[in-house]
């Protein structure tokens, strides 16, 4: 991957492993901590907060490929917290018809005061990371979705409490969301057991960054050994945004599914996590995401929690 020239000043949230230890567990203390206040004071979702800390900022939100919860629970999570957002899809911006990333992020930065992308390719967030000269957010490239991981860190200690030192379990394929896993596990010292076949494993680069950098993260092709003694099962789908090959996907990965009976392997008070969208009966049964174990939808409502702590501390606030 090339080397981009980031301006340390900035407070990009690229991924989790751009970001010291210490600042993920802010983000996370920050995001519980804004939960419960908007809880207790009975917010409804339109009100914004009676301290409006973002009422100064204003983010663009820049999608290549489509989003329901990464756009809303952003959108709204400015909306809450006093700022102003601006929803562009590439194909209605000149992005769309060429116009370089470096370009677009240079002239955007004269207008908002941060940027979130989706990217199709994660060269694409780096590459505008070094022209903007204000912080970015990386909302899902090929490479990670840390903004999900940091969600799904959030949601398994509301069910499970600290997640160091606990097993989580990946049985699939070992893409972007995973990778963001791999990096989670490290800044929050857990353990994480990725089961997927061989060929789509995570990329070696960022398990031999987790080895190097102390983290407890096995790969094996057994979902049945990855589940043992896990605290949380998690999946996603077979056949993400941009994957061409779906049949074959689909039946390379059908034994990577988790299911009752794979559940079973795993600790009795496991519970199941899924970044949705989900495709029942292909990565995971119907019984098992709509069962008692599942907490997707405290999962999918923890992206607001999120990305107001997220973008709290972009802002540096
Ligand atoms: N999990 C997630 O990022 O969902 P969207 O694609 O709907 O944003
Ligand atoms: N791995 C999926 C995640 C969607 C939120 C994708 O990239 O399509």
């Amino acid at each position: 991957m090339t080397n981009y020239n980031l301006k340390p000043n900035h407070r990009h949230f690229l991924d989790i492993s751009s970001i010291s230890a210490d600042d993920a567990r802010e983000i996370i203390e920050k995001a519980k901590m804004l939960k419960k206040e908007a809880a207790d004071q009975n917010h409804s979702k339109g009100s914004v907060h009676p301290d409006a800390p973002l009422q100064d900022q204003a983010l663009a939100m820049i999608f290549e490929k489509p989003s329901t919860r990464t756009r809303v629970s952003f959108e709204m999570a400015m909306h809450q917290l006093g700022g102003k957002s601006v929803v562009l899809q590439n194909y209605d911006m000149q992005l769309g018809r060429g116009e370089s990333v470096s370009d677009t992020a240079r002239v955007l930065s004269g207008f908002v005061d941060a940027i979130m992308l989706r990217a199709n390719s994660h060269e694409a967030l780096l590459e505008m990371a070094e022209t903007s000269t204000v912080p970015m957010i990386n909302a899902l490239t090929d490479f990670s979705h840390p903004c999900q991981i940091m969600a799904d860190v959030l949601t398994f200690e509301e069910h499970r409490g600290s997640i160091t030192g606990k097993k989580i379990a990946w049985s699939g394929d070992g893409n972007n969301v995973a990778v963001s896993w791999i990096h989670a596990a490290v800044l929050f010292d857990c353990e994480l057991a990725v089961a997927c076949p061989k060929e789509y494993a995570p990329l070696e680069q960022v398990v031999g960054w987790a080895k190097n950098n102390g983290g407890k993260v096995s790969i094996t092709e057994s979902p049945e050994d990855a589940v043992v003694g896990a605290d949380c099962v998690i999946t996603d789908t077979f056949i993400s945004m941009g994957d061409e090959d779906a049949e074959k996907r689909l039946t390379d990965l059908a034994p990577y599914q988790v299911n009752s009976a794979l559940m079973k392997n795993a600790n009795e008070d496991a519970i199941f996590m899924h970044c949705l969208p989900a495709h029942r009966d292909e990565e995971v049964t119907a019984d098992v995401i709509d069962g008692p174990q599942s907490v997707i939808w405290d999962e999918a409502e923890n992206r607001l929690h999120i990305q107001k702590a997220i973008l709290m501390w972009c802002f540096g606030k």
